[in-house]
């Protein structure tokens, strides 16, 4: 079945134009000079015409950080793969990487044979995965080459969360020189675990257990002191290395500094860090911060961490947007830590909102349209090896198109979305701009407000080496 979009301004990651996208079956065959197209397309015999009028044309959102499921403290993430990645589609993404996750005693192989289990047969989108390696030993530094040629390029490593996902810096660099053997890419979780788990004790035996304490125990400098300390150990292991939800300015001159040194030092910052504050959202009254408690925290306003990050993304010092969707509800998971803040789970959702909330970022003059498009789509499909097949519109690649209104306008809120939680982090925030059709390897998934697609869509993404490596 052909497919013509018609009338619509294409955006790429380096320009947008006018052009008339021919789709035939899962994947773009022809980008047409508007005008030539009744012609070209009647050859082709285009069997449908999407009209585009008024919209940008833009390849599908990857977020290439996302935990569905992720069982953590004692509960677990509530979107499933189905729920989540449904959400996705209704926020324009059509991709998304997920994280595998091996814990303390357990097997590389079983934990993602689990996590394939998961997502196999569930998802709206396609997705992949990410590894994460929470015992790294003789066997699991072994798989690590395994698991590369199976699709899984990427690995996340924790200076977090001791007794749990912990790595220490022996182990992060045996890991590090694995990745620099077999040209994968780790990411890693920058906080030292080890001195927060110092200052939340004291918190809790001071009787400061509310939400809050999670943020004033995990301060920027602790995020900065690790992001430059896993940079230093990268270089001696001559692998490169890329920060996942980065939240501060410490962590992001660390970053830049060694950018500017011409090393292969990446990173993603999320939403939250964006336009969430440690006073207004992990401090409101009662237990309602809870909803905001996540790792790394959200900052104080009090200090130009927004401003720059922001800054960092224009200049390229933050390669990606993604969302760290880690929901959970207030009622039974969240609630948990009523009594401290140690045991509430840690994790926002977002996955439907990260392609609205960074345009906002066009709208306000942050970023351009190219950028938006870039930092959410073109440089994960790159980062994590599933570029061009994704994250462009091209002739060859899958399917992947979303119709974006930039004159509509939607708010944000726990009755619209489609994520599996019983609140939003983002409630009442007001867009301009609505995701407005969503294709997915040439079905359209999303239009006029409603979902057609099924459970069972998307498949497994064998996932590349990174192209900013290679
Ligand atoms: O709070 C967060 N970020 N939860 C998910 C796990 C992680 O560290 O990414
Ligand atoms: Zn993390
Ligand atoms: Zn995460």
């Amino acid at each position: 079945m052909t497919k013509l979009i018609k009338n619509g301004t294409v955006v790429s990651a380096t320009g947008r134009h006018a052009a008339e996208v021919l789709v035939d079956g899962t994947t773009i065959v022809a980008l047409l000079q508007p005008g030539s197209d009744t012609a070209l397309a009647a050859e082709s015999g285009a069997e449908e015409i999407i009209d585009a009028t008024g919209k940008y044309v833009i390849p599908g959102g990857i977020d290439s950080h996302t935990h569905m499921e992720l069982p953590f403290g004692g509960t677990a993430a509530s979107d499933t793969f189905e729920t989540g990645s449904r959400a996705a589609a209704w926020g324009g993404t059509t991709t998304i990487i997920d994280f595998a996750v091996q814990t303390y005693g357990q097997n590389v192989r079983d934990s993602l044979e689990a996590w394939f289990a998961k997502a196999e047969g569930e998802c709206a989108v396609d997705y992949g995965f990410h590894m994460i390696l929470g015992d790294i030993n003789e066997a699991s530094l072994k798989e690590m080459d395994t698991l590369v040629g199976e699709g899984i390029s990427s690995f996340k490593l924790f200076m977090a969360y001791p007794g749990v996902f912990y790595s220490d810096d022996g182990q992060i660099l045996r890991a590090m020189q694995v990745a620099a053997n077999n040209g994968s890419l780790i990411s890693m979780h920058a906080e030292n675990g080890i001195a927060i788990d110092v200052l939340a004790e004291q918190a809790a035996s001071r009787g400061d257990t509310g939400p809050v304490f999670h943020g004033l125990s995990r301060p920027s400098l602790l995020e900065g002191e690790a992001t430059f300390r896993a940079i230093q150990l990268a270089l001696v292991a001559g692998a490169p290395v890329y920060f996942v939800h980065l939240s501060s300015s410490e962590a992001l001159e660390a970053v830049a500094a060694a950018k500017d040194k011409g090393h292969n030092v990446f990173a993603e910052t999320c939403p939250q860090y964006l336009y969430l504050n440690l006073e207004d959202h992990l401090g409101a009254p009662g237990f309602a911060g809870a909803g905001y408690v996540c790792s790394a925290p959200l900052r104080t306003k009090h200090h130009s961490h927004q401003t720059d990050l922001w800054k960092g993304l224009r200049t390229n010092d933050l390669s990606i947007v993604a969302t760290d969707h880690c929901p959970f509800c207030m009622k039974d998971q969240k609630d948990l830590g009523v009594d401290d803040f140690r045991a509430i789970p840690n994790g926002i959702g977002g996955v439907e909102h990260r392609m609205d909330l960074i345009y906002q970022g066009v709208v306000m003059g942050e970023m351009t349209l190219e950028r938006w498009v870039e930092t959410c789509s073109t440089t994960p499909a790159r980062m994590f090896g599933i570029y061009p097949q994704k994250g462009v519109i091209a002739p060859g690649s899958d399917a992947d198109i979303v119709l974006y209104d930039p004159q509509a306008t939607s708010t944000i809120s726990v009755e619209t979305h489609h994520m599996n939680m019983d609140y939003s982090a983002y409630e009442g925030i007001e867009i301009a701009g609505k995701v407005d059709t969503v294709m997915s390897k040439g079905k359209v998934i999303i239009s006029d407000n409603a979902y057609h697609g099924r459970k069972g869509d998307g498949s497994y993404l064998k996932r590349g080496l990174s192209t900013y490596l290679h």
